[in-house]
């Protein structure tokens, strides 16, 4: 089985695939209202350049594989695509970020395809908060859906929450509470100054000491040992059936064991969600690249992954691409 490492000896064996830059929800934080006008579908790439693009991934050591979006569930045919990358040999994880609204519809589908887990955003347990944040998103489908994947198997379900002051943080302690009584992984993400600018603020980030001080003040927190490199550190409370993550891309940099390349829906691979260098893989796919081309362009990602990155609450990140289009 190959391996490949890059300069600062990590291994790279997971690649985050965003497969639309559209969504169905347009949270405050992500889009302004009006959305973020969409890549023309022409330049997004289709399945089977995506397929090759893994199969050539799994050649040098990708293992692991995340659909993201936008929204990936929008997307036609995704269980179709995700049964193309299972049958890949050499794929062992295959799994999607997903903000929930259509996963009761899709999931058995998704299931049947070879799909094994599923992350989900949600940022309140407030039917009225909820519809706010999402700017019209009904809670009630998120919730069916979270049902949906427990039942079919999708486990460990990790929640995703963004806390963010005088926003949702009155809700911390709740959603801390719920890996109490299930065994979902729920997990706080620092507010990264990326995206809508409309309501990031230095004053609205809370930092992950933060949270886990909050958290702790529920009942006492046990730091957990969980295998499977990932940017999120955890903890449960004793005797929970759940655990509590937190992922601080702000104060923590887990960059020095970041194991993952990004391909963004237009095709670009990123070695880091905050580098500005991309490697145009879409065009040379498109303009008849080989095999060996391909590979090769694999391989520079690697090479040229950053050592990290340098993103902090003093620096403006305006000129990132959001998130939406990155695929988180
Ligand atoms: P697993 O641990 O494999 O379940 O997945 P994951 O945590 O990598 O995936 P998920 O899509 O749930 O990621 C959650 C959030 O963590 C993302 O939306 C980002 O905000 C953040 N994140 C994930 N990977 C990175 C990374 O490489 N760099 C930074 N700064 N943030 C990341
Ligand atoms: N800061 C932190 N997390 C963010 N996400 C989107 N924008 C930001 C941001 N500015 C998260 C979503 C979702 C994941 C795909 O990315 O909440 O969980
Ligand atoms: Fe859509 Fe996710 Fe952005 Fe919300 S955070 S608008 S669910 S891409």
């Amino acid at each position: 089985m190959s391996l490949i490492k890059d300069k600062y000896e990590r291994v790279i064996d997971y690649m985050r695939i965003s497969i639309t830059d559209r969504c169905n929800l347009r949270c405050v934080y992500c889009m302004p209202a009006d959305g973020i006008k969409p890549v023309d579908f022409r330049n997004i790439l289709s399945y089977e350049e995506i397929v090759r693009i893994v199969k050539t991934g799994v050649k040098l050591g990708v293992r692991k594989v995340r659909i993201t979006g936008g929204e990936p569930l929008i997307r036609k045919n995704l269980p179709y695509l995700i049964k193309e990358i299972n049958n890949i040999d050499g794929i062992e994880d295959i799994s999607i970020t997903t903000n929930g609204l259509l996963l009761k519809q899709y999931v058995r589908q998704l299931v049947d395809a070879g799909l094994k887990r599923v992350n989900i955003s949600l940022d309140s347990l407030r039917p009225e908060r909820y519809s706010e944040i999402t700017r019209g998103g009904d809670i009630k489908k998120v919730f069916e859906g979270i049902q949906e994947a427990e039942a079919v198997g999708l486990t460990p379900i990790k929640i995703n929450m963004v806390p963010i002051r005088g926003f949702n943080d009155d809700e911390i302690e709740e959603f801390a509470k719920i890996t109490m009584k299930t065994a979902y992984h729920i997990r706080f993400i620092e507010f990264m100054p990326i995206g809508s600018r409309e309501i990031w603020s230095r004053e609205k980030y809370i930092s992950s000491e933060e949270l886990r001080q909050r958290v702790s003040e529920v009942a006492p927190l046990m730091p957990l040992k969980i295998r499977r490199s990932g940017p999120a550190r955890y903890y449960g409370f004793e005797n929970a059936p759940g655990c509590i993550g937190f992922i601080s891309p702000i104060t923590h940099h887990f960059c020095n064991t970041c194991n993952r390349l990004r391909l963004t829906s237009d095709g670009k691979l990123r070695p880091c969600l905050f580098s500005e260098t991309e490697i145009d893989l879409k065009s040379a796919l498109r303009n008849g690249a080989s095999d060996e081309e391909v590979e090769r362009l694999l391989r520079l990602a690697v090479e040229i992954k950053p050592e990290g990155h340098s993103i902090n609450h003093e620096k403006s990140f305006d000129h990132l691409k959001p998130m939406s289009k990155i695929g988180g």
